[in-house]
């Protein structure tokens, strides 16, 4: 008797996985301050009281719908421009001008909100929050960092975070090869790892910098969290650095920042140098993955023979929770 065809397997990844999103350098939001950002279609206000914490509410006010971007931070609360309604951080109406109580239906949808590796996260999505994404062999502490600028590549959210996962394109556009076959698992549900050596074969002057920084031998640690964000850690010989990219979908397009990493060794002006260096060997590193991904239409031709991990990748991704535009 034949047996029944395996059912072929369907890419179907969410277009806004439930995740945590990096929406600004904490910097960005100072005391007092209102900020909008958009994330797929959502549109969201985040805003930071008086007493330094913040706030992430759905941007459009629930009384009349009027923008909460252009309201302001009264003490605690967001003040809606319109009929000055204060929301606070959850959400609840704290305050209606000239009312004693609100309506016991008032409430502004909210989002929970972290702040790690100098920037603002949000987590959007049903379920209880996973972890903030952070570094692995790190502790956030002996960490200094800079936040890039976001750069908008025409391609869908997951081609970035599939490329972390693409064996063969190492030797295609990084000028790398490995030494030996990557690992790759899932230490929590919502994280997937990939752990590989590898050696340079490029000639640039950043390659000449890498194989000389490290004696040709770069072991490399990725992870996926929830799909949207890529953490690279980098163990480079002497020296250790990192680099954490947060991608946010925005229509069919995809918003990508760069968050870069170095140790922190005590000595200021050494410390800059590092972060200055780990700065411009990773920029050399993911310019190159900017001039490939801009303008992809990622359709994946499966099985991909000799890129395990990256099918792995695609198989994981469709099986992210989150809304899915169909
Ligand atoms: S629309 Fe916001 S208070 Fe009326
Ligand atoms: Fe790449």
């Amino acid at each position: 008797m034949s047996q029944p065809a395996e059912a072929p397997f369907l890419f179907d990844p969410p277009s806004r996985p439930d995740a945590w999103y990096l929406l600004a350098p904490s910097s960005a939001v100072r005391r007092g301050r209102v900020v909008t950002r958009r994330v797929c279609n959502e549109e969201v206000v985040l805003f930071r009281t008086g007493t330094g914490a913040v706030g992430a509410l759905a941007a459009h006010c629930w009384h009349m719908g009027a923008h909460l971007g252009n309201g302001c931070v009264v003490g605690e609360r967001l003040q809606c421009p319109l009929h000055h309604w204060e929301w606070d951080g959850e959400g609840a109406c704290a305050g209606i001008p000239g009312e004693a109580r609100a309506p016991a239906a008032a409430r502004q949808p909210g989002y929970p909100v972290a702040e790690r590796l100098g920037g603002i996260w949000v987590w959007m999505g049903g379920g209880a929050p996973g972890p903030v994404p952070g570094l692995e062999t790190f502790d956030d502490a002996e960490l200094l960092y800079a936040h890039g600028d976001a750069v908008r590549l025409r391609c869908p959210w997951y081609a970035p975070a599939a490329n972390g996962f693409d064996e063969q394109h190492l030797s295609t556009v990084h000028g790398r090869a490995l030494r030996e076959r990557p690992r790759v698992d899932f230490p929590e549900p919502h994280r997937m790892r990939m752990r590989y050596l590898s050696r340079v074969t490029g000639h640039g002057v950043a390659d000449r910098m890498m194989k000389r920084l490290s004696g040709d031998h770069i072991r490399v640690q990725i992870s996926c969290w929830g799909g949207t964000t890529l953490t690279v850690e980098s163990d480079v010989g002497r020296t250790r650095s990192a680099l954490l990219l947060a991608m946010i979908p925005v229509g069919h397009e995809v918003e990508v920042t760069p968050v870069f990493t170095s140790r922190r060794g005590g000595v200021p002006g050494v410390d800059r140098v590092r972060l200055a260096v780990a700065r411009f060997l990773f920029s050399r590193f993911i310019q190159k993955d900017v001039g490939v991904m801009d303008g992809m239409r990622f359709r994946p031709r499966l099985p991909l023979p000799g890129n395990e991990p990256l099918e792995t990748f695609l198989r994981w991704a469709s099986s992210l929770p989150g809304e899915r535009s169909r």
